[in-house]
Formats: structure tokens, C-alpha cells, sequence
């Protein structure tokens, strides 16, 4: 375990993705901006990690994608119509979600060479403190309170945690796959290995890791020096492999 750890602030959101699954959508438009509801998917992962707590928001984007910055921003030509029409509602809607009470940086991924890639771009700016990662792909249930839960275990362990959830069998190589063992009088497991989009026969367990991790900045220095895997890409899902089985400071993984 470590042995001085420190609040956990800033969240890292990979948006670099093309979107292909959702094509022909997301042929002009990110798909980080499809709407669902009453506002882009990104708002909702932003307001997510901003409600845990974690303030410091990093977005890792790419070309095409610079509506995610304009969604954050002002629009004082906006604001004032809305003013001047007394469209109150609208207004309060527009003005929350200018940088959404938190800060919000960019920094972009160029070649998106995988997950793990892109969560190495937020190296310089997370430092040597433990951070959160949000995948855009996964909205969770506001009641859930996932993060800070999740938070709070990183902090108990020192290690890195991800999310788990049980899917079907046949389901899990859509997935990281996770072998997990009980942890006597804790509410979280410990994770011993982990598969990314195992076939299901070959999976360790049906617990998929889903996108919410909070990781111990030891995560950089492992990605650093993992090759590419699954689809020759640098893959997230490894990094925590070898967090998994190591026993050092920062090492360690766990499962909500
Ligand atoms: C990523 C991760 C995978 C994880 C999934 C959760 O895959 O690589 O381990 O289970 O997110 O959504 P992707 O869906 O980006 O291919």
C-alpha cells in the first residue's frame, strides 16, 4: 500500500474514437455528441465525475471533435437572447453547461492508437496522484453514486479499481474480462487477472469491467511499456493486467 495518498481530483474522459460502431450518425458528429434525452452523452459523463467530486476534467480528443469544446464553452450571444426573451429556463440550462462548474482541459490523442494510449496522453497532466477514467460509451445510473464509492476503495487500497458488472456468458468478449477472489469483510474484490474481449469460453468469469476505473498513477509507467495487443492496440485492459499481479506501492487491483 502507499503510504501518503492523495485526493483523488481529476478525471480523464478518452474521446479521440471515431465512432465507427455508430455510423453513418457519427460520420460528421462525434459520437460523444449524439443526444440522448435532452443533452449530448458527454454531458452526462462530465456531470458524473463533476458529482464525485472530481473537478479537474481531461478530454482526450482528436480531429473532428472540436464540438466537445464548443458544448463547454460560452456562447454570450446565446446567453443574452435567451436573457432578453426571458427564456429563463433555457438560459440556466445553457449557462450549466459552461465548463460545468469544474475545469476543463483538451488535449488531443493524434493517432488513436487504443485506449491505453489515450489514457497515457493525460500523464503530464495527472501527475503522480491516483485519477479517474470515464468511457463515454457506458452512462450510468445517477443512483448508483459508482465513483465515489469506487474513489473511496482506491483510496482504502492504494491500488487501482475498475467497475464490474455481470453480463451474460456469451456477452463478456464485448469486455475486459475480470478473475476476481472475495476480499474478507470488504464490500469490493480483488481482481487477479484480466482478459480484454476474451472468447467466451476462454474468459476467466462473466464480471466485465465497464468504463469506470480509478487508477493509481503507476498505471502510466505500465502502459509506457506495454506492446499492443487485442487489435494491435495498446490496450488499457493489459496495463491492468500487470497492475494485477505486481505487489509493489501502486499495485494492486480491485473491483466495485
Ligand atoms: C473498452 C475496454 C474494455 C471495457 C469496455 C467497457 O472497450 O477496452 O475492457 O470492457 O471499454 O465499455 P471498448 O468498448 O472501448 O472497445
Amino acid at each position: 500500500m502507499a503510504t501518503e495518498i492523495k485526493s483523488v481530483t481529476k478525471a480523464v474522459i478518452p474521446a479521440a474514437g471515431l465512432g465507427t460502431r455508430f455510423l453513418p450518425a457519427t460520420k460528421a458528429t462525434p459520437k460523444e455528441m449524439l443526444p440522448v434525452v435532452d443533452r449530448p452523452a458527454i454531458q452526462y459523463v462530465v456531470e458524473e465525475a463533476i458529482r464525485a467530486g472530481l473537478n479537474d476534467v481531461l478530454m482526450i480528443t482528436g480531429r473532428n471533435k472540436r464540438a466537445l469544446e464548443d458544448h463547454f464553452d460560452r456562447v454570450p450571444v446565446l446567453e443574452q437572447q435567451l436573457a432578453e426573451q426571458g427564456k429563463d429556463a433555457l438560459l440556466a440550462s445553457v449557462v450549466a453547461t459552461n465548463e460545468m462548474g469544474g475545469d476543463l482541459h483538451y488535449v488531443r490523442q493524434g493517432d488513436p492508437k487504443g485506449l491505453g494510449h489515450a489514457v497515457l496522453r493525460a500523464k503530464r497532466h495527472v501527475g503522480d496522484e491516483a485519477f479517474a477514467v470515464l468511457l463515454g460509451d457506458d452512462l450510468i445510473d445517477e443512483k448508483e453514486d459508482l465513483l465515489s464509492r469506487m474513489v473511496e476503495v482506491q483510496q482504502r487500497t492504494g491500488g487501482s479499481v475498475v467497475a464490474l458488472m455481470e453480463v451474460p456468458r456469451e456477452a463478456i468478449s464485448a469486455y475486459g474480462a475480470a478473475a476476481i477472489e472475495t476480499v474478507a469483510g470488504e464490500d469490493f474484490v480483488k481482481v487477479t487477472g484480466l482478459v480484454e474481449k476474451p472468447e467466451p469460453e476462454q474468459a476467466p468469469s462473466n464480471y466485465a469491467v465497464i468504463g469506470r476505473y480509478v487508477l493509481s498513477p503507476k498505471v502510466f509507467e505500465v502502459l509506457e511499456n506495454t506492446a499492443p495487443g487485442r487489435g494491435g492496440e495498446i490496450q488499457l485492459t493489459d496495463a491492468l493486467q500487470t497492475l494485477a499481479v505486481g505487489e509493489g506501492d501502486g499495485e494492486g487491483v480491485y473491483g466495485v
